[in-house]
């Protein structure tokens, strides 16, 4: 088995999965940064089972992208099993196991988050899956600090003899989904419990804050989720910090560069689409990030709302570009670091 965990150089800097986020034209900006690893977003072990076309859809990449690992979500550990013999003939360099989700229609159908409050069936499922794969490529499961009375100790105690290949774990309980600070502690004391790696998820938003949680914690890695919004070069900053002691902030013309160059990938992305203007209309959030913090943001986000081609983008970025000072132009952009 090729374990791609275990074989990459550590720390491991990479991208969580980011539903509604991590689509192909997503991962593959994050991935022209460098990321370790990419995972499209998570997909349903029951849309798995009745092959729905969207979800199959979700789970296109293309091979620049590898490593890249397919995350699958459930309740039922023989949908996993189904779910993860598909995802290893789909190719995909590793499954991942999420019980992190706290999303009502994901935790309320027992899916998620909510299987860490249930420690015999989150056991079942990381079997099935274990079975499922027949060694053929690493199991890994991403989970949260806690969900309500349980906490991820518990669940490392019961996990630890398994042959996973990384733990990934977001700081923060499922209470607080994603708001305030993400608990290190709970990520160095798992860490000290399990033989496999760990990953640490929810405090990497600055290349500082990256590297004090790999020393706290003693991590193997972290997992960038909301860090990469208009900053899909974050994992290159913080790699340049943990070798260098520094890293540069891109220019607004820079900037401007990387929206381009995303938005072509929307368009590539586009053509595999029965529904061609889709990955546009996701695209638009998207661009808007870019232009966060920038003098000016909220007219161009207004117009960058409104995009459905390639075309329309390079429009608006001209108009930006000519409209812009040569002073903010060159200027070098700190992104606002807060969420
Ligand atoms: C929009 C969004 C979608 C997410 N979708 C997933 C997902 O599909 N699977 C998963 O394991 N985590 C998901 N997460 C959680 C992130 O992977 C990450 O653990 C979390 O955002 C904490 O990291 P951060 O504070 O750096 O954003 C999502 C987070 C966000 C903001």
């Amino acid at each position: 088995m090729r374990n791609v965990w275990a074989e990459l150089p550590k720390p491991l800097i990479y991208m969580a999965p980011m539903s509604g986020v991590t689509n192909l034209a997503y991962r593959k900006i994050v991935k022209h940064f460098g990321a370790d690893i990419v995972f499209p977003e998570f997909v349903s072990t029951y849309a798995l089972h009745y092959n729905s076309a969207k979800t199959i859809d979700m789970l296109r990449y293309e091979e620049v992208e590898r490593p890249i690992i397919a995350q699958i979500f459930g309740s039922e550990p023989e949908y996993f099993r189904e779910a993860a013999k598909m995802v290893v003939d789909m190719g995909f360099d590793g499954v991942d196991i999420n019980f992190g989700c706290p999303a009502p229609k994901v935790a309320k159908n027992g899916g998620g988050c909510a299987l860490l409050g249930d420690l015999p069936r989150s056991r079942a499922i990381i079997e099935a899956t274990l079975e499922a794969v027949e060694g053929k490529v690493p199991v890994s499961v991403k989970t949260r600090v806690s969900y309500r009375d349980t906490h991820v100790r518990e669940f490392a105690h019961l996990i630890k003899d398994l042959p996973l290949a990384n733990l990934c774990i977001h700081g923060r309980p499922f209470e607080k989904a994603y708001v305030g600070a993400a608990n290190l502690d709970c990520i160095k004391e798992v860490k000290q419990i399990v033989p496999f790696m760990v990953t640490a998820s929810g405090n990497a938003h600055t290349p500082e804050a990256a590297k004090h949680t790999l020393d706290y914690t003693g991590a193997d890695g972290v997992a960038l989720a909301r860090a990469t919004f208009g900053r899909p070069w974050i994992g290159k900053q913080i790699r340049d910090y943990l070798n260098t002691g520094t890293y540069q902030e891109p220019t607004f013309a820079e900037v401007l560069d990387v929206m381009r160059l995303h938005a072509k990938f929307v368009e590539e992305m586009c053509a595999g689409y029965e529904d061609v203007q889709r990955p546009f209309i996701e695209m638009r959030k998207v661009l808007g990030w870019y232009v966060h913090g920038i003098p000016g943001a909220s007219q161009f986000r207004a117009e960058l709302v409104r995009v459905s081609s390639l075309d329309e983008v390079d429009t608006i970025l001209e108009r930006i570009r000519t409209t812009t000072t040569p002073e903010l132009l060159h200027a070098p952009i700190a992104h606002p670091k807060s969420y």
